[in-house]
């Protein structure tokens, strides 16, 4: 906590009295993520790839300061492609379901800068019309689905189909089929990601020795949890959905940690387990698609408060629809308030100026006393929140590209 307030009091006194409220992005937390998760991978495997999923913030700079850092960027629909060439990105991966023919006509266009991962044989037989009529080359990919029951099955093609995939790839004239991809979401360590490698290895074992020297790269996805791990409020524990289930209520008070593995251990356990299952049958490049690692402590926010309307509940200028879901009323993040410092933690609702009761920020705010005019500073609201926010009743508040 001591090194957040520093943070906040350093970023007050460099800007005077900021916009309130306003996302502050840090570049240079960005680029230090960047380059440590580089350099952790890089150092187990010979030839690496690293692509920004664009997804987990959308922000221009944060994707500029990525670019710097030496990342690719994945994109996932036209819209983020399109944003990916107008930053001049060179090195694309495009990947993700239903895509339409105005967005792979769009990859087609560029197609010396960007590599479809196509989701489907249905898919290949689009881009492949569209390829042939612009009389251009593709380079591409398929995706493997990790999960072949539920929700999940929407994603790629099954291994078992792999084979046949790169079979009918050979018939089109204009697609150069080069690469598998994989992903799963919300790894808190490398164990799913690790069995997936497995079973991809026995699924590269059994095809033809010609197949095999197609493949140039596989790219492993991204999902890799932050090292500070999930910190939820005692409501999303599984004590507490229990409680909520035989009808006792919980006062949020607590809040308690699922914890996640460190970069270098990822890095360590994978790399292990592509040497033993991929590059002993394949010596392709590896490709990575991190977002939330990567921009998750990159962002903070920052928001006055407006009312106190008791001694336990303030209201602040800033709005959830900043963030665009529910967020704190499942996940735990301390509020700082930077007027009035102190390392101990009081308890108080924090609630956002929106028209509905579900604007929350959090149950507690570290500090002295909270009072109308304080700036508070939420850390750690870089994934999925700025990419998420929303026009809904208040505005989206404005980035600050600190320093
Ligand atoms: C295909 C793909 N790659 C990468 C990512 C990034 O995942 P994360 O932000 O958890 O690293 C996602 C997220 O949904 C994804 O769908």
């Amino acid at each position: 906590m001591e090194h957040q307030f520093k943070k906040g009091q350093h970023i007050l006194k460099t800007l005077g009295k900021p916009r309130s409220p306003s996302y502050i992005f840090e570049k240079d937390v960005l680029s230090a993520k960047a380059h440590e998760f580089k350099d952790a991978f890089g150092q187990e495997l010979p030839d690496t790839g690293f692509y920004f999923a664009m997804k987990s913030n959308n922000c221009p700079d944060v994707s500029v300061a990525v670019l710097e850092a030496g990342f690719g960027l994945d994109v996932s629909s036209g819209l983020e492609l399109s944003m990916a060439l107008e930053l001049g990105a060179r090195d694309i991966v495009f990947s993700g379901p239903g895509k339409t023919e105005a967005e792979l006509s769009l990859a087609v266009a560029n197609n010396d800068k960007v590599v479809v991962l196509m989701d489907s044989v249905g898919e290949l037989g689009r881009l492949s019309k569209i390829a042939a009529r612009n009389q251009r080359t593709v380079l591409a990919g398929v995706r493997l689905t990790t999960e072949p029951h539920g929700l999940w099955r929407k994603f790629g093609i099954v291994k078992s189909e792999l084979g046949a995939f790169i079979s009918q790839c050979r018939k089109h004239e204009y697609i150069e089929f080069m690469g598998l991809q994989f992903h799963s979401s919300w790894n808190m360590g490398p164990e799913r990601q690790i069995a997936f490698i497995q079973e991809l290895g026995d699924c590269l074992g059994a095809l033809s020795p010609e197949d095999r020297r197609v493949i140039k790269f596989i790219d492993i996805g991204g999902g890799y949890w932050p090292e500070k791990g999930e910190w939820l409020h005692e409501s999303a524990t599984v004590p507490g959905l229990v409680k909520h289930a035989l009808g006792i209520e919980t006062q949020d008070k607590g809040h308690y940690l699922n914890p996640a593995t460190p970069v270098n251990v990822f890095a360590e356990k994978l790399g292990a387990a592509i040497r033993k299952h991929i590059h002993s049958r394949i010596p392709c490049k590896i490709c990575f698609e991190p977002g939330r690692w990567i921009c998750h402590d990159a962002m903070l926010l920052l928001m006055s408060v407006v009312d106190r309307k008791f001694d336990d509940l303030v209201v602040t200028d800033a709005g959830t629809n900043a963030v665009g879901w529910e967020r704190f009323e499942t996940d735990y993040f301390p509020v700082l308030n930077l007027s009035r410092p102190a390392f101990l933690e009081k308890s108080c609702m924090i609630l956002g100026s929106l028209c509905t009761p579900r604007d929350v920020w959090g149950y507690s705010y570290w500090g002295d006393d909270i009072k109308e005019g304080d700036i508070l500073m939420i850390p750690s609201q870089g994934a999925y929140t700025y990419s998420l926010r929303q026009n809904f009743i208040k505005p989206v508040p404005d980035v600050i590209v600190f320093p």
